[in-house]
């Protein structure tokens, strides 16, 4: 048994509380064997939003008596979950059972007074904790339990995937312990619910909705977090029907044109955030980009946050990808390990650029899913078609329907490994002819490239666009030689594995090591014959083995 495996499950540690964390953090998201029924994204969306209203967010002292604090809150009413967290200070994140509850801890808040400095009053959700008498309080205090709010460090990560069972049981420890926990998607939801308070000083009706990657499925602690500031329930499409001769509008301010709109809606918020939003800092607004937006940090959340208006297709994209990661516990599982392997090798960055995104990452691993035999996701194109009358969905002239209710779509017959499917991810990619061929998840099969950028991949529902574009020859490139070492380094290992009591880096573990890039630096010099011998090597192995591959396959 390796020594680390040993630590680990030797009860006391730090390590078996990191294996107790991860053995009740996991099925419950991941699996697919899971027949109980799903959600719809709308109803996690609606549930998650109503939540966020019920809760208060609380900066506390370093030290707090944790039960009387709760005692203190429950006199407005009782409490139905809490947890904290540490940012630059202890919080308190309280969800109420009602939302008067709320109200009423408003009403006994006041506005400090700062000396010489001024106060812009806003009765927010977010509050400051202080002790009337600090030394009486601290004196029999246990220790608060945080809830961790970001990623485990590469160390950690490598520890625990050099001591998993197999390559499938990397992948799904990755998954784990990267996926957004409970507390952190809440955060999220919060957060959103206390910019809603600030848009809504304008927009009384307005809904400020997360979308993205913090409610898709497939993002990782310490995602950014994207915001859509809704305006359509003000009545855009929502008024009741009327009969008779009379018909009333309201009178409004026009534009010349949408952006224009969206431009002037965007810069107002900015600007309240900027002036009045407690905890927003950094407010930039950026309103000649494509999609205009406006992108500040919350600091009491730590989260880097992008808010953006008429942007409805971003949010039937995030529901695509949801319903995506919940279809088969194996999307989410190889989307992650794909995005840390990108992002270990400098493929991704948090900075705009000539780089593959994670967006595109996702689109591309359903795509290799949707091309399996027997497939493991549908196509959009079938999707389509087991929509009903309810799902339709046009936005801005584009048919954006497909089925709502995940129960609706069989589950796949494929059994393959991740393994395999890692592997063959990584083949599939590193062969494909992205000069002629282009990515394709509505029908699920490549499609001659309509323009000349050189990776192309059909947005899904603006048909017309590539969400690609901004990539570059030398990015697909370098993905493509990653791609290709990647594949021979799993195909090396399934056959001479290094033991684990040898402490070696193996399986997913080798390949988020920085020598995968060194080796393709190092072979820079002649980085065409080494990418193409490695697929050449591949290629011979797979036609004379074929049988290996049904081994691993039957696993
Ligand atoms: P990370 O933030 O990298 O974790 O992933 P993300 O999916 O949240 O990506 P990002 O923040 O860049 O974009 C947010 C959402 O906007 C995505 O999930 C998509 O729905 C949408 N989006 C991003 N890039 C594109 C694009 O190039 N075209 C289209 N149509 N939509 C995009
Ligand atoms: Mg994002």
């Amino acid at each position: 048994q390796c020594p680390l495996r040993r630590l680990l499950s030797c009860p006391g540690t730090v390590a078996a509380d990191l294996r107790r964390e991860e053995q009740s953090s996991g099925s419950a998201e991941t699996g697919s064997e899971d027949r109980t029924p799903k959600k719809r994204f709308s109803e996690v969306q609606n549930e998650r939003r109503e939540q966020a209203q019920r809760t208060v967010l609380i900066h506390c002292p370093n030290k707090i008596d944790e039960k009387k604090f709760l005692k203190f809150l429950s006199q407005h009413g009782p409490i139905n979950s809490h947890f904290f967290y540490e940012s630059f200070g202890l919080y308190a994140v309280v969800e109420f059972c009602q939302k008067e509850s709320v109200t009423s801890l408003q009403n006994i808040t006041r506005t400090p007074s700062l000396g010489p400095e001024a106060a812009i009053p806003f009765k927010s959700r977010y509050f400051n904790l202080k002790l009337r008498n600090s030394s009486n309080q601290t004196s029999e205090l246990s220790s608060i339990q945080c809830s961790n709010q970001s990623s485990p460090s590469s160390k950690k990560l490598y520890q625990l995937l050099c001591c998993a069972e197999s390559v499938d049981d990397q992948l799904n420890t990755l998954l784990r312990e990267f996926q957004l926990t409970e507390e952190n998607t809440r955060l999220r939801y919060l957060t959103c619910s206390l910019i809603e308070d600030v848009a809504a000083a304008y927009f009384p009706d307005c809904a400020v909705r997360p979308f993205g990657s913090s409610v898709n499925s497939f993002g990782k602690l310490g995602c950014d977090l994207d915001m859509f500031l809704d305006l359509d329930e003000i009545g855009k499409f929502t008024a009741q029907k009327t009969s008779g001769n009379f018909l009333m509008e309201f009178q409004v301010k026009n534009v010349p044109s949408e952006r224009v709109a969206t431009q002037k809606i965007l810069s107002v918020i900015g600007e309240c955030l900027d002036q009045f939003g407690p905890g927003c800092v950094g407010v930039q607004k950026i309103l000649n980009a494509r999609c205009p937006l406006v992108r500040f940090s919350h600091q009491a959340s730590g989260f880097q946050c992008d808010l953006t208006t008429n942007n409805r297709i971003a949010l039937k994209s995030s529901e695509l990808l949801y319903m995506y990661g919940a279809l088969d516990s194996r999307v989410r599982a190889l989307a992650f390990s794909v995005r840390c392997w990108a992002r270990a090798h400098s493929l991704t960055s948090s900075i705009p650029g000539a780089w593959i995104t994670n967006f595109s990452l996702t689109v591309m691993v359903i795509f290799f899913l949707q091309r399996r035999s027997p497939p493991i996701l549908p196509t959009l194109d079938y999707l389509k078609t087991l929509a009903d009358a309810e799902d339709k969905c046009i936005i801005e002239g584009y048919n954006c329907t497909f089925v709502r209710d995940l129960n609706r779509i069989k589950p796949s017959g494929n059994t393959e490994t991740l393994e395999l499917l890692l592997k063959e991810f990584f083949e599939y990619f590193g062969n494909f002819a992205f000069n002629k061929n282009s990515i394709n998840i509505r029908q699920g099969k490549e499609q001659n490239k309509p323009e000349s950028s050189p990776l192309h991949i059909q947005n899904p529902f603006e048909t017309s666009l590539n969400v690609s574009k901004n990539v570059s020859q030398s990015q697909l490139q370098k993905f493509v030689d990653l791609a290709r070492e990647s594949a021979w380094i799993l195909h090396q290992e399934g056959k001479d594995r290094p033991s684990p009591s040898s402490n070696q880096p193996w399986g997913l573990a080798a390949l988020l090591l920085p020598s995968v890039a060194n080796n393709v630096s190092l072979s820079k010099k002649k980085k065409k014959p080494a990418s193409e011998r490695i697929k050449n090597l591949l290629d011979s192995i797979k036609s004379s083995g074929a049988e290996n591959s049904t081994a691993t396959n039957g696993r």
